[in-house]
C-alpha cells in the first residue's frame, strides 16, 4: 500500500457553489419519479424493491426478497426467474411495440442502421443461435471486445439470452489487457470486428486480438464482425466471419428462464493494485435496479423520448444505461459509433437535431471539452428537444454544470449528476428530476431504496458540514456479487475498511453540506480518474517498469482542466541517466499505451534521479502532486531523506 494519493480534480468552487434550480412546475405535474418513494421505500425497503422488480417479466417469482445471511455475498429476489434478454427485447414486440424503433445508430462515417424492437428480436435470436452452434454452453464466458457497432449490442444481449457470461473488453485497450483478462475468465470465444473507425479512419482491432488469443488457450473461436474492411489474418478453423455464422441462422429461438443470481457479466475495473479486477454482477437484482434508475432518474417516456447515453459498451455505463435498463424500459435510443469532433466539433449537436433527442447523458471531461470549443458550435443547432440532460464518470464542478445547463440545456433542463460505480451496477446517488432542486455540483441524495453516508475514520457519520469517506451501509439490488475468482479481494476491498459497521467503502471522499446533500470529491485511493476512466496509479507504474530502460517508476493523477486528472509519470532510469531526451520519454508515453491501451498513455513522463520515500519505503505521492501541480512542496519531515524533493525540482528546473 502507498499513502492516500488524497482528493481528485481541484474542485475549487465547488463547496462554496449555493445555487439551487428547482423544477418547473410543469416538469414535476408530469414526472415519473414522485417525493413519496423515498418514504415508501424508507418504511419498507425490501417491499420497496420487490414492487420494483415488478418492472420486469418473471416467469417464476422469487420466494425471499434479500438474502443477506452471508453477506458480503448478496442474493437477492431469491428463487426468483427470469430471462434479461426477453426482458429487454422480446416482450415488447409481444406488447405490440415491435415496429417502434429501438436503436438510432449513426456511424462514424455517416452510415446509419434503423432497428426496431422486431428487428432486435430477430438480430438477437439469430446471434444466439450461431453461438449454440459454436457450442457455447450456459455459463460459459465470452469476451466481447468491440467498437460501437450493433452487433456489439446482439452479442451482449444473445448471451444474456443462453446464461452466457459476457465480459466486455474496451475497444481502446491493449492486446495485453484483453488477453489478461480472457485469460482471468478463461473465456471460450472472443467477438471482435476487422477494425474500427476512428476520427475518421479505419483503424485495425482484430490484430490485437490476434495477439491475445496466441497466448489463451481457453479461446476456441474468434467470431469477426465485418465493418471496415480492413485486411486481416486469418486463423481458419479458429477465425469465422460473423456473416458467414450468424446470418444464415434461425430468426426465432425460445428463451429459457435463468435463475435471478445467475451470472450475466463480469467486467474488469481498475483496482488500487496492478491487477484488474472482474466485478461480476448477476441478474434479477441488477436488472432491477438498473431498469428502475433508468425510468426515473432520466424520466424515461417510452413512447416520446429519444434517448442518449454517449458512453462505450465497454464501460459499465454502456452496460447499465445503453444495454439493459435502456432496453428493459422500451426506449428508442441514439447509438453512436464515433468521436465526438468527427468530422467537425458539432457533431453530437447535429445528432440530437437530426434524431430529436430530448435525454442527453454525457461524461464531464465531454462537457468541459465542449466548452473549450466554444458556445457557438451548439448554438449553430436546434436542440429545443432536449429536456434532461445527465452526467456521469467524475465530479462536475458547477462552472461545467452551468455551462451545460446553459448552453445545452437551454437553461431550461434538469440535469442529474448521477454517482455510481462499475461495482454499484447502477445509479445510487442523484436528483431525481421533477422532484429535487438541483445543486450544481452535487449528487445529492441516495436514491429511493439506497442508502450512502459519509463516515469519518472510525466509521461514524460526520455531521452536516462535515466531510470523510462515503459508504453504502446497506445492500442493494444491482451490487456486484464478488470478484470473479477472488472472494478475499472482494472482502479486503470493499468490506475490511469499516467491517465492524458492515459498510460497503466506494473508495471516495465524500462531504455533507449544512443540508446534508452529499458532495463528491474524488477518489481517496491510488486510482486516478481520467476522463471519467478508472486507472491505477500502480497499473501504470507497472508499465513503465516493464520497459528495459525504466528502474522505478511512480504515478500520480494531477488536475487537469480537461481530463479531470492527467497522468503523471516520475521515472528513474536504469544506469541513473538524469536526461531521458524526448525520444526516451515518448518510446515510455508509447510502450504504456501498448501495454494498457491509449488511455493510459501519461500526459508527463519526468526523469528524475530519486523518488521520495519515506522511512518505511513507502513513495510519497502527495509530494509528486505538488510537483505535477506545480504547487510549492508540501510537508517533507516524514522522508527519509529530505533532501530528495530539491534534487527533483532542481532536475527537472534544468530539464525544462
Ligand atoms: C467516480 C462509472 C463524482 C467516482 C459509473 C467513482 C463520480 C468512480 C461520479 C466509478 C459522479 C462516478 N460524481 N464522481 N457523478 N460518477 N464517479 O467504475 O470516483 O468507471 O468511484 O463507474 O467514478 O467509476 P466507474
Amino acid at each position: 500500500m502507498t499513502e492516500q494519493s488524497g482528493q481528485g480534480p481541484a474542485l475549487d468552487n465547488l463547496l462554496t457553489e449555493s445555487r439551487t434550480f428547482p423544477p418547473s412546475d410543469e416538469f414535476a405535474a408530469a414526472a415519473n419519479a414522485r417525493p413519496e418513494l423515498y418514504r415508501e421505500a424508507d418504511a419498507d425497503r425490501e417491499g420497496f424493491w420487490a414492487k420494483q422488480a415488478e418492472r420486469l417479466h418473471w416467469d417464476t417469482k422469487w420466494d425471499q426478497v434479500l438474502d443477506w445471511s452471508d453477506a458480503p455475498f448478496a442474493k437477492w429476489f431469491v428463487g426468483g426467474k427470469l430471462n434479461v434478454a426477453y426482458n429487454c427485447v422480446d416482450r415488447h414486440v409481444e406488447s405490440g411495440h415491435g415496429d417502434q424503433v429501438a436503436i438510432h445508430w449513426e456511424g462514424e462515417p455517416g452510415d446509419t442502421r434503423t432497428i426496431t424492437y422486431s428487428d432486435l428480436r430477430a438480430e438477437v435470436c439469430r446471434t444466439a443461435n450461431a453461438l449454440l452452434e459454436l457450442g457455447m454452453n450456459t455459463g460459459d464466458r465470452v469476451a466481447i471486445y468491440m467498437p460501437m457497432v450493433p452487433e456489439a449490442i446482439f452479442a451482449m444481449l444473445a448471451c444474456a439470452r443462453l446464461g452466457l457470461t459476457h465480459s466486455v473488453v474496451f475497444g481502446g485497450f491493449s492486446a495485453e489487457a484483453l488477453r489478461s483478462r480472457i485469460d482471468d475468465a478463461q473465456a471460450r470465444l472472443v467477438i471482435t470486428t476487422d477494425g474500427q473507425y476512428r476520427r475518421g479512419n479505419p483503424a485495425a482491432l482484430k490484430p490485437a486480438v490476434d495477439e491475445a488469443v496466441a497466448q489463451t488457450p481457453s479461446i476456441e473461436h474468434v467470431l469477426v464482425v465485418k465493418r471496415t474492411s480492413t485486411d486481416v489474418e486469418w486463423t481458419d478453423g479458429r477465425d469465422i466471419w460473423w456473416h458467414d455464422l450468424v446470418d444464415k441462422q434461425s430468426d426465432q429461438h425460445t428463451p429459457e428462464a435463468f435463475d435471478a443470481e445467475h451470472p450475466l457479466y463480469i467486467l474488469y475495473t481498475s483496482g488500487t493494485t496492478g491487477r484488474p479486477k472482474g466485478i461480476l454482477h448477476t441478474s434479477g437484482g441488477y436488472l432491477t435496479q438498473a431498469s428502475y434508475t433508468h425510468f426515473n432518474v432520466f424520466d424515461l417516456k417510452p413512447d416520446t423520448d429519444v434517448y442518449w447515453c454517449t458512453a462505450d459498451i465497454g464501460w459499465v455505463t454502456g452496460h447499465s444505461y445503453i444495454v439493459y435498463g435502456p432496453l428493459s424500459n422500451r426506449v428508442t435510443q441514439v447509438v453512436y459509433e464515433g468521436t465526438p469532433n468527427t468530422p467537425h466539433e458539432g457533431r453530437h449537436w447535429e445528432i440530437v437535431q437530426k434524431y430529436k433527442v430530448s435525454i442527453y447523458y454525457t461524461a464531464p471531461t465531454l462537457i468541459r471539452t465542449f466548452m473549450k470549443w466554444g458556445a457557438d458550435i451548439p448554438e449553430k443547432f436546434d436542440l429545443s428537444s432536449l429536456r434532461v440532460l445527465g452526467s456521469v464518470g467524475e465530479p462536475i464542478n458547477p462552472e461545467a454544470w452551468i455551462w451545460y445547463r446553459e448552453n445545452i440545456g437551454a437553461s431550461r433542463t434538469p440535469i442529474v449528476d448521477t454517482w455510481w460505480q462499475t461495482e454499484t451496477g447502477a445509479i445510487m446517488i442523484s436528483p431525481l428530476p421533477g422532484v429535487t432542486s438541483a445543486k450544481p455540483g452535487s449528487a445529492q441524495r441516495a436514491l429511493p431504496g439506497v442508502s450512502a453516508k459519509v463516515v469519518d475514520d472510525q466509521g461514524n457519520e460526520v455531521p452536516h458540514g462535515g466531510g470523510g469517506y462515503l459508504v453504502l451501509d446497506k445492500p442493494w439490488p444491482s451490487m456486484l456479487r464478488g470478484i470473479w475468482g477472488d472472494n478475499d479481494r472482494y472482502r479486503e476491498t470493499y468490506w475490511s475498511r469499516f467491517a465492524a459497521q458492515g459498510y460497503y467503502f466506494a473508495g471516495d471522499g465524500a462531504k455533507y453540506d449544512n443540508d446534508g446533500d452529499i458532495w463528491l470529491l474524488g477518489r481517496v485511493d491510488d486510482v486516478m480518474n481520467v476522463s471519467g476512466h478508472r486507472i491505477s496509479t500502480t497499473e501504470v507504474e507497472s508499465a513503465l517498469v516493464s520497459h528495459p530502460t525504466v528502474a522505478e517508476a511512480a504515478v500520480v493523477g494531477a488536475t487537469d482542466p480537461t481530463t479531470g486528472q492527467g497522468i503523471v509519470a516520475f521515472v528513474i532510469l536504469r544506469g541513473g541517466a538524469v536526461d531521458g531526451g524526448a525520444e526516451a520519454v515518448k518510446a515510455l508515453r508509447d510502450h504504456v499505451a501498448k501495454e494498457i491501451g491509449p488511455i493510459a498513455k501519461p500526459r508527463q513522463v519526468m526523469v528524475v534521479p530519486e523518488l521520495p520515500k519515506t522511512r518505511s519505503g513507502k513513495i510519497m505521492r502527495r509530494l509528486l502532486r505538488d510537483v505535477a501541480e506545480n504547487r510549492s512542496i508540501g510537508d517533507v519531515t516524514t522522508l527519509a531523506d529530505s533532501s530528495v524533493m530539491e534534487l527533483i525540482s532542481d532536475g527537472l528546473k534544468k530539464g525544462t
